[in-house]
């Protein structure tokens, strides 16, 4: 039998999760896990380049784990685990980020569209050193396959290089990670169809909103601007709420699309029944969230047992790195 491809994926603690990350990331871990490895990385130091309180990063860390299970992450087959309960991710970034010039990483697109949306003006050295860690976060468990969107292709790029560095230098340890892209395009916030979900910019439904809350959310959404009246007819190509139904609701979208431009259909009842349609697809959801809130051991449990496994495997890799470099 052919050995199963490891699969490192990770996700900053945001907090509780929404609509956007289901779609764009958790749907294809879930489905991913039969086939390969998987390791499913909190990077809670991470979350230190962009914001020094550190006091939010534990809750956040188990709201998210908790909404990880809730998906159908299983952690028996695929350890959870924070960046920050295993040492050697920051050994190795350190060892790694000799192997990369700081030109390189000031190119970096990803790290340059996050200083121009957050406004920084002064880079911090742990910053510009974002790729090399998500490097050690691959390769620390050899990672082969990278779940991603496009915006985190740059960061992989750079683990790749490094992988080659590395084995160019000392000897073949680490294979070179390539990205694995979601499926589906990000999905667009309640606040137009150009903006993708995201927390920060308050315009997501998150997977533990209660049924009033999503028709509230979505009651503000923003439609076509030029459908003012219910027998207008709409363009639902640039409408977010049509977005929604061709995700959610497939077998009524030829429907809603023809209703829509003939003007029969108006925008508070498309968005009512959207709203009915989430408020179904999260039902199961919500159930398994309010069983693990409840029960708080459960996610402490699936962390510790997910955290000693994860650093076994890592204590073998350095081993590897350890004989390769000759270092004691
Ligand atoms: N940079 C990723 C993000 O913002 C999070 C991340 C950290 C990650 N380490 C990783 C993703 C390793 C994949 C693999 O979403």
């Amino acid at each position: 039998m052919t050995r199963a491809k490891t699969i490192l994926s990770g996700m900053r603690p945001t907090g509780k999760l929404h609509l956007g990350h289901l779609v764009g990331a958790l749907e294809n871990w879930v489905a991913l896990q039969g086939e390969y490895a998987n390791y499913h990385l909190i990077a809670d130091y991470h979350a230190l380049t962009t914001d020094l309180d550190s006091s939010g990063i534990e809750g956040n860390s188990f709201d998210m784990v908790i909404d990880w299970v809730a998906a159908g992450i299983d952690p028996v087959r695929s350890p959870i685990f924070r960046q920050s309960q295993v040492k050697e991710h920051t050994e190795l970034h350190l060892l790694f980020s000799m192997l990369i010039t700081a030109a390189r990483l000031e190119r970096n697109p990803a790290v340059k569209d996050q200083v121009r949306d957050l406004h920084i003006e002064n880079i911090t050295y742990g910053h510009l050193g974002y790729p090399v860690l998500q490097a050690a976060d691959i390769l620390l468990y050899k990672g082969e396959l990278v779940p991603v969107g496009e915006d985190q292709v740059p960061h992989v790029e750079i683990a790749r290089e490094i992988a080659r560095r590395f084995n160019a230098q000392y000897g073949t340890v680490f294979p070179e990670p390539e990205p694995k892209l979601t499926r589906f395009a990000r999905l667009p916030g309640l606040d137009g169809v150009d903006r993708k979900m995201s927390k920060s910019a308050g315009n997501s439904i998150l997977l533990s909103d209660q049924p009033d809350q999503i028709q509230a959310k979505l009651r503000t959404a923003v439609t076509d601007p030029q459908k003012v009246r219910r027998n207008d007819p709409g363009r639902p190509e640039i409408c977010l709420v049509f977005k929604y139904h061709q995700r959610f609701s497939p077998g009524e979208v030829s429907e809603i699309e023809s209703g829509c431009r003939s003007g029969a259909l108006g925008c508070v009842e498309c968005k009512k029944r959207i709203a009915a349609r989430l408020t179904d697809v999260l039902a199961p959801f919500r159930e398994k969230r309010a069983e693990l809130e409840a029960n708080p051991g459960i996610i402490r449990d699936i962390l510790a047992d997910g955290e000693q496994r994860a650093r076994a495997r890592a204590r073998m890799t350095m081993g590897e790195v350890h004989s390769a470099m000759k270092l004691g």
